[in-house]
């Protein structure tokens, strides 16, 4: 073994750039969370009761442009207002970045499935091809509203009363969306019961349902599709 080789090389550059990584999570834990610990919690998964949300795993620029945003009164909370003020843009990315590293818990999708209205605005939609058409929420927010990519938040295991806060927000306009802007046309055209249902559904669903797919099914119904 050459000491010198490329590979050497390039697997110390590939540590060194790990180490980077990692001490964002680890040694460089941004000190503002310990302020942010406070309401969402140690482990970032939020407080339900009180309907402050959970950061743990959602897409890191999601994160960062919400801190923008409520920096800049474009996302209004007269709480959320008071702790993006201060930050720069840069510290605003780090905590973005440490929140979008921690892992969600794992929890089983409640079974039976929840059904009913939320479910069908959730997986169907409603009203296709008029007007008032709304999309199912899953086509933006995937399978089981876990998210996509870096624009679509994880709605899963968010609470209802957070959930309907947001709609009411983008139909009032103290929430603006940042990027793109799709909810504000979907909030104008659900009533407040369409939205307690389509909030209690996702409310009631896993944020991490990995465990369901790794339990043992020992007797295999034969039924499964
Ligand atoms: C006193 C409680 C409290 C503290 C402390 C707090 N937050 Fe929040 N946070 C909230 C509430 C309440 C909301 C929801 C606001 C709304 O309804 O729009 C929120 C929302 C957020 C969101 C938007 C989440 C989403 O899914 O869109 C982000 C990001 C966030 N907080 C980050 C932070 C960070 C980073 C800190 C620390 C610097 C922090 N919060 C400190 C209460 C708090
Ligand atoms: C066409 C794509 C699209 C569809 C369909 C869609 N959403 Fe969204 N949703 C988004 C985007 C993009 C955001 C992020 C907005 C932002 O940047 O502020 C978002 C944000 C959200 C949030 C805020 C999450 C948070 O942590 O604050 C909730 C809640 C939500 N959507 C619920 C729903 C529900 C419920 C439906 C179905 C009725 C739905 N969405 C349908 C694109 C979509």
């Amino acid at each position: 073994m050459n000491a010198n080789s490329p590979l050497r090389t390039r697997s110390a550059t590939i540590a060194a750039l790990l180490c980077l990584g990692l001490g964002l999570a680890a040694a460089g834990t941004p000190p503002q969370v310990a302020t942010c610990s406070a309401c969402h919690g140690g482990n970032g998964m939020g407080n339900p009761l009180a309907n402050f949300p959970p950061l743990a795993g959602q897409p890191a620029h999601y994160l960062e442009q919400q801190l923008t945003a409520f920096k800049a009164g474009t996302r209004q909370s007269s709480i959320m207002q008071g702790m993006a003020a201060s930050l720069s843009a840069s510290e605003a990315k780090a905590i973005a970045d440490y929140y979008a590293a921690l892992p969600v818990p794992p929890a089983p999708e409640p079974s039976p499935a929840p059904t009913g209205l939320g479910a069908t605005i959730a997986l169907d939609g409603l009203n296709p091809g008029t007007p008032k058409a709304v999309p199912a929420c899953a086509a933006c927010h995937g399978a089981g509203g876990l998210g996509q990519g870096e624009a679509f938040p994880r709605i899963a295991g968010l609470p209802a009363g957070y959930i309907e806060r947001q709609f009411s927000a983008w139909k009032t306009g103290t929430r603006h969306e940042t990027t793109l802007h799709l909810m504000r046309n979907i909030a104008d055209k659900l009533d407040s019961t369409q939205i307690d249902a389509v909030a209690s559904y996702y409310a009631a669903l896993s944020p991490n349902p990995s465990v369901a797919k790794a339990a043992p099914s020992a007797a295999k119904s034969g039924s499964q599709g």
